[in-house]
């Protein structure tokens, strides 16, 4: 059996990746694969209960990292790798370079640290690939604004915050060329289908 293979979607709130991910999902689908779509945090019920605890209430930048890790942990043992071990492929609307982008560039906490906690509960997964949408913060923030009525306690930041997981985000797509494919987010989403469409075309 081959193993799967594992796409995952990136980018500061506003971006329009999540549209993008239902897109690519129901794409892969109708191509005639197996696709589990997830998401992060969240995945598993357990982790959608961090999820819910996550986005609404005010913690420490280290408890929140945990938290992210700890949901992260049993998403990847309950769905993820099982999925890949069937030959599924997995698509998940974030994953491991959210920490490392919002709680180390967004809150300061410090990229060894999640480093330590990557290596320690991921035991080396990474996805095959990595789309991560990028677009100036002002463009992202109009967008959040026109879409959504209550803003999690994310989408509450203020544009500083917002550089910074930006940046992070920046220097993750730097340093994993192989793995990391920055998307313009400021494209129309059909000039965006098309991209993805190519990517997964040849990945
Ligand atoms: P998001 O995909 O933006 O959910 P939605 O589109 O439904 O609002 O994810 C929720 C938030 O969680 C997002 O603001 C980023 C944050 N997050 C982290 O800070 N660290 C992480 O490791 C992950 C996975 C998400």
């Amino acid at each position: 059996m081959t193993r799967g293979r594992f796409i995952s979607f990136e980018g500061i709130d506003g971006a329009g990746k999540s549209t993008q991910h239902a897109w690519l999902v129901d794409y892969l689908r109708a191509q005639g694969k197996t696709v589990v779509a997830s998401r992060e945090p969240g995945g598993t019920p357990l982790g959608e209960k961090l999820r819910a605890l996550l986005l609404a209430e005010p913690m420490h930048l280290e408890t929140e990292a945990l938290l992210m890790f700890a949901a992260r942990r049993e998403h990847v043992a309950q769905v993820i790798e099982p999925a890949l071990a069937r030959g599924d492929w997995v698509v998940c609307d974030r994953f491991v370079d959210a920490s490392f982008a919002y709680q180390a560039g967004g809150r300061g906490l410090a990229w060894e640290k999640l480093q330590a906690l990557a290596d320690w509960t991921l035991a080396g997964l990474q996805p095959d690939l990595t789309l991560i949408f990028d677009a100036p913060v002002a463009v992202a923030q109009e967008r959040l604004r026109a879409a959504t009525a209550n803003p999690d306690r994310f989408e509450q930041e203020q544009a500083a915050f917002f550089e910074r997981v930006r940046n992070a985000y920046l220097r993750i797509a730097d340093e994993n060329p192989a793995r990391v494919r920055l998307i313009d987010a400021r494209q129309t989403p059909a000039v965006i289908n098309k991209v993805l469409e190519n990517i997964v075309a040849t990945f």
